[in-house]
């Protein structure tokens, strides 16, 4: 699967989106190992601390499939109903959470106007805390 493709899918995950407090539409695409595509979307609450992005739903979607190998993951987010302005890059959290369960060249590709770009998770999170450290 291409980043473009991939990209698609979380353009097409953004209409999933809960998102009546910030009115920002999120979605991701993660692609495992066996080739599968994990779609997730951003989940608010009126509480506001419980609320989830959409990289975690689509990361703890595959985890509960028992998928354990991650190869990369596409976001795109924006005003909702818009399509994605500049670039929505994913928020410490959820590059923590990545760290959790995918290798340092893991590939995240942010979703922009018009514009795909490629990081990898090293670069997103250098000298990050992790199991290596306990
Ligand atoms: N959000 C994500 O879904 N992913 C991120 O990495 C950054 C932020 C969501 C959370 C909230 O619902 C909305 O974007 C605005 O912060």
């Amino acid at each position: 699967m291409t980043n473009q493709e991939l990209a698609e899918c979380a353009l097409s995950a953004r209409a999933l989106s809960y998102c009546p407090y910030s009115g920002y539409a999120v979605g991701a695409a993660l692609l495992t190992a066996s080739g599968k595509v994990y779609l997730g979307a951003n989940i608010e609450n009126a509480s506001f601390t419980p609320t989830v992005c959409a990289e975690r739903t689509a990361i703890f979607r595959a985890l509960l499939e028992g998928e354990r190998d991650f190869v990369k993951i596409a976001v795109a987010g924006g005003k909702q109903g818009e399509p994605p302005k500049g670039s929505f890059p994913p928020c410490g959290v959820c590059r923590q959470v990545m760290a959790e369960f995918c290798p340092s060249d893991f590939e995240v590709i942010v979703v922009g106007d018009g514009t795909v770009t490629s990081v990898s998770l090293q670069d997103l999170l250098p000298f990050g805390f992790s199991k290596e450290n306990l």
